[in-house]
């Protein structure tokens, strides 16, 4: 049983203050959404709970599982277990998505695994995924696709199999067959691994697949309304404008 906590935290970058005072638990099992209008702040939330280095927290703490994660660099945030995926993911020529996993494998784990036994493992996590095997040869994110990008983020995930994962706009530009594999995919890690989720998105069709425990509504830096599953519904019917 895992569990982040988010307890006050104002974080500013430049100099500007982004984030005041954001309040946040997530524990194993559990699937937070976090939406709000562009600019609120969610994004910057993700980034500051990965240690990316252009933030500074002025206030507040985030701790997992009882210990705080502030001072620790991004890598040995990642260690701990916390992952996250990226609005924009990076192009990395020249290396095939299964290096790519297993160099990422190695560097969480911290154990050398054999490049045999590793193609194994990704097998088996793609073949759960319905991701095919040709996909895995390929240079990472070389010509790929959004949805492409998105199914190889959710491979990752399983691989890494994080205890919490926090994952930015994983479903935009999504195509409906490639929102059903990312979707199904979050909730059989999820079921396997007993994960916690903190999922930004703009869209309640993503929220149809992967149910949420709880909806957190941000708006200029605060989360100003959370509630169950039924207030994103509300949120695509009447928009923001009658929030906080
Ligand atoms: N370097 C910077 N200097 C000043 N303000 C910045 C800087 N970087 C980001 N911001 C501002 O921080 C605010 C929050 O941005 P963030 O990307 O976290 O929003 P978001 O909620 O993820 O929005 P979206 O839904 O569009 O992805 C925005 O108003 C943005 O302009
Ligand atoms: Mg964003």
């Amino acid at each position: 049983m895992s569990e982040l906590v988010i307890e006050g935290l104002h974080a500013e970058i430049d100099g500007k203050e982004i984030l005041k005072g954001v309040t946040l638990c997530i524990k194993s099992g559990e699937i937070h959404a976090v939406m709000g209008p562009n600019g609120a702040g969610k994004s910057t939330l993700s980034h500051v709970i990965m240690g990316h280095p252009k933030y500074a927290v002025t206030k507040g703490d985030i701790k997992l599982d009882g210990e705080s994660i502030l001072g620790l660099s991004p890598d040995k945030r990642a260690k701990k277990g916390i992952f996250m995926s990226f609005q924009y993911p990076a192009e990395v020529p020249g290396v095939s998505i299964g290096s790519f996993l297993r160099n990422a494998y190695n560097a969480v784990s911290g154990k050398e695994v054999p490049v045999l036994e590793f193609q194994k493992f990704v097998k088996e996590k793609s073949e759960m995924l319905g991701i095919k095997q040709d996909f895995i040869k390929r240079g990472l994110n070389e010509g790929f696709s959004g949805g492409e990008k998105k199914k190889c983020e959710i491979l990752q995930l399983a691989v890494l199999s994080p205890k919490m994962a926090i994952l930015d706009e994983t479903d935009s530009g999504l195509d409906v067959d490639a929102l059903r594999i990312v979707s199904e995919g979050i909730n059989r890690i999820k079921s396997a691994a007993g994960m916690g989720v903190m999922l930004i998105t703009h869209y309640n069709r993503i929220l149809k697949h992967v149910r949420p425990d709880f909806v957190h509504i941000m708006r200029d830096g605060r989360i100003v309304q959370s509630g169950e599953g039924d207030l994103a519904v509300e949120i695509e019917e009447r928009g923001y404008a009658s929030m906080g």
